[in-house]
């Protein structure tokens, strides 16, 4: 089998689409980044695999003049909106999100009419179009801090993550924050039962369970009731249970988010037992960057990423805004 002759939709993994993929990188001057929820071969050839926030930042400040980014649109987009002058690749442009289509600009400029003092706050998962009506983005590692910028008698919608939302107003401790009704259907879909049973059924077990999790009010809930130490249960971002996996002490660690983050966490800390705690949580967008579809980017330059201007230059001012806040996000 040649690797460069394989169809679009197979996986032609091995040692020679490695290297193919390696010279083609070297001819296109350009850097791969891979999310930390793309499938393993996919992380393994990448330049650099990391959180959401972290690739975009690295593909900003890269020499590379193009960037092939293996993740979602909307994180691909966020990448050309901090490197406007630089090619953004996307393996399959067709790769969206749930959580992004729950809001459109146009609810968006509704939603706002009806609020017209409030500071709106975005998750980075959603398009440009409504991160141009977006006074500061987020992301799941930096939302508190975010949200503690803002003067606290300030009204505050958020949007579009109901459960991030949930934790933020925990976590603030503000009355004042409107929350979109959106989820993702794959964080959704980690539920409070099947957490309890994973619990139960692995005592002592650490907990990393993301945000946008349906379970996340249960894990909290068990570190409150004092079924579970309060240290053991930890909601984190990607990134920073990457971090998080370099220094647990704990043998065991139940994972609540999509499995493709799995694997980092697993290369980080091979001692650590990883075990997710729904496995069936797969992102079917996340997937469709194949193998050959890399291959295919890379020799094509396609799908190439664009953003009208006018909605780039506002949508830019809202993530900026958000990164002079501080937290850089985790990356490799
Ligand atoms: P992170 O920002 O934590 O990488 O998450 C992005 C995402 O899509 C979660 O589903
Ligand atoms: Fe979007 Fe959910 Fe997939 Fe993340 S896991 S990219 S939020 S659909």
């Amino acid at each position: 089998m040649t690797s460069v002759d394989t169809p679009h939709n197979a996986r032609p993994v091995g040692v020679r689409w490695r290297e193919e993929v390696r010279r083609l990188v070297k001819r296109r001057d350009a850097v791969v980044l891979a999310h930390n929820y793309q499938l393993p071969e996919i992380q393994d050839v990448a330049d650099f695999t990391g959180d959401s926030l972290a690739l975009s930042r690295i593909a900003a400040g890269s020499n590379a003049s193009t960037t092939v980014f293996c993740g979602v649109h909307f994180m691909a987009e966020t990448a050309k909106l901090l490197a406007p002058d630089k090619t953004v690749l996307i393996p399959d442009a067709r790769a969206g999100c749930s959580l992004a289509d729950s809001i459109t600009a146009e609810q968006l400029r509704d939603w706002k009419a009806q609020h017209p003092t409030a500071a709106v706050v975005s998750y980075v998962n959603t398009t440009a179009d409504v991160k141009a009506e977006t006074d500061i983005c987020c992301t799941s590692s930096n939302a508190v801090d975010v949200i503690a910028s803002i003067p606290p008698h300030q009204d505050i919608l958020f949007c579009p993550d109901k459960f991030l939302g949930a934790h933020v107003r925990r976590e603030t401790g503000r009355t004042n924050i409107r929350v979109w009704d959106g989820e993702c259907h794959v964080h959704a879909g980690i539920n409070g039962a099947e957490l309890n049973q994973r619990v139960s059924a692995n005592p002592g077990a650490e907990l990393f369970v993301h945000p946008e999790c349906g379970c996340a009010t249960s894990a909290l809930y068990l570190a409150g009731e004092g079924i579970l130490p309060p240290e053991q249960v930890n909601i984190l971002s990607t990134g920073d249970m990457v971090r998080r996996a370099r220094s647990t002490r704990a043998s065991t660690v139940l994972v609540a988010t999509e499995i493709g983050m799995l694997h980092q966490l697993r290369k980080v800390a091979p001692d650590v037992d990883f075990r997710p705690v729904n496995d069936e949580a797969s992102c079917r967008y996340m997937k469709m960057i194949t193998p050959a579809a890399l291959l295919r980017s890379l020799r094509e330059g396609t799908d190439e990423v664009r953003i009208d201007p006018r909605i780039a230059a506002r949508a830019r001012e809202s993530v900026q805004r958000m990164i002079r806040i501080g937290e850089p996000g985790g990356g490799e």
